[in-house]
């Protein structure tokens, strides 16, 4: 046996592993680098104008490749298919990828969104076997919102998509909140009062150095022990044991048994010891780390009608060969490093 593979169970295919014994368990499959969202955070505005030369259609990958990609990397053990952009919901017809994945239905099958257009298509996803949904939501003060989106998009949109998406059944719902200090951390609070007991999940991340275009500084991030505290003078709450290996968020419950909130701590608290991520990006390019400069065109095996064992053989070698673990080895300098951008590669 290869010595980057653990002992398969009986009859089951072996599980690749990289170069930290981390298998590869989740995909997260960009669809678009498009957004109708600025985030100041993510795709700001100076960077990402009317200029910004955006993937060209024939670009994207076609529903049929990421079908293939995905029953291919299933082989390989992912369980969970997550689809990024962007904006997923801006890719055209996406509702035919869903249900063309939802064919396995032994994947966790789900998306993450801004919720602009979840009010006409929460009922359609659901229909083509989109399970759950997670929406990001950085603030419910309306004007705080406006300036975080840059284009003025309002809260209550977002909040209308959000109840759509229940009305279809797409639970459990997620919220993630990038906390800025000085732009929305003392909407920290609200957020954490609306969600209580509505049976939606918010999760706060920690704002991170992803790409190399938001501006970010460690003066702004708001760290996740601060925002436990911060949360646990007005509404106690106490840690809750991880759903499963790796989980992202640390989660936490209220004592008074209104629900759980989470907390992403990339940048205090890495997680990199049990990232199973792999990311793929709308060109088809397969990424190891969030935070990584180089991806490995698979679109151009794919185009070269290279057989499924090809495919197999390219995504085998990227994952064994992985060493990624930034968040562990962040530094000042690190962060200036240029990389590849959020939109992009997908959240
Ligand atoms: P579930 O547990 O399946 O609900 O999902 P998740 O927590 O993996 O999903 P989600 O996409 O909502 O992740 C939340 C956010 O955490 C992302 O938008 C990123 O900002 C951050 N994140 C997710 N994966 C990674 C990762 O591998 N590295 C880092 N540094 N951040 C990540
Ligand atoms: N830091 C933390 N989270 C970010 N996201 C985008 N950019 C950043 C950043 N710089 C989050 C979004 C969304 C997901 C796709 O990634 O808010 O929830
Ligand atoms: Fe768009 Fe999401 Fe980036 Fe905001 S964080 S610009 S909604 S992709
Ligand atoms: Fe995984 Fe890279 Fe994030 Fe670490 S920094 S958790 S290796 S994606």
């Amino acid at each position: 046996m290869s010595p980057s593979s653990e002992s398969p169970a009986a009859g089951a295919a072996p599980v690749l592993v990289d170069t930290r014994n981390r298998p590869l368990r989740d995909l997260r499959v960009s669809v678009t680098d498009r957004c109708n969202f600025r985030c100041t955070y993510c795709m700001p505005k100076e960077v990402f104008g009317k200029d910004f030369q955006f993937l060209e259609r024939e670009a994207l990958l076609s529903f049929g490749e990421i079908h293939r990609l995905v029953r291919i990397f299933r082989d390989h053990g992912v369980e969970k298919i997550r689809l990024t952009g962007g904006e997923p919901l801006v890719r055209r017809k996406i509702e035919t990828l869903i249900e063309m994945l939802a064919y396995h239905d032994d994947l966790d099958l789900t998306l993450t969104t801004n919720a602009s257009l979840l009010p006409q298509k929460a009922q359609a996803l659901k229909d083509a076997g989109l399970k759950r949904i997670t929406v990001s939501l950085d603030a419910l003060d309306d004007a705080i919102f406006r300036r975080m989106n840059d284009v003025d998009f309002p809260v209550g949109k977002v909040l209308a998509g959000i109840e759509a998406a229940d009305r279809a059944g797409l639970n459990p719902i997620k919220v993630n909140m990038v906390v800025k200090r000085g732009v929305n951390d003392h909407e920290v609070l609200p957020m954490a009062r609306f969600f209580r007991g509505s049976g939606h999940i918010l999760r706060f991340i920690e704002f991170m150095d992803v790409g190399s275009t938001n501006g970010w500084d460690m003066a702004n991030v708001v760290s996740s022990r601060e925002l436990v505290e911060r949360i646990h003078a007005e509404f106690p709450i106490a840690p809750v044991d991880p759903n499963y290996r790796g989980e992202v968020a640390e989660r936490w419950r209220y004592l008074d048994g209104r629900g759980e909130v989470g907390f992403i701590s990339s940048v205090t608290q890495a997680f990199c010891k049990d990232c199973t991520r792999a990311r793929l990006s709308a060109e088809g390019r397969l990424f190891t780390c969030l935070f990584a400069t180089e991806g490995t065109d698979l679109r151009s095996l794919l185009r070269a009608d290279a057989d499924d064992a090809e495919v197999s053989a390219a995504i085998t070698r990227v994952w064994r060969a992985r060493t990624d673990r930034y968040s562990e080895i962040r530094t000042a300098e690190t962060a200036k490093m240029r990389k590849v951008e959020m939109s992009y590669i997908g959240g």
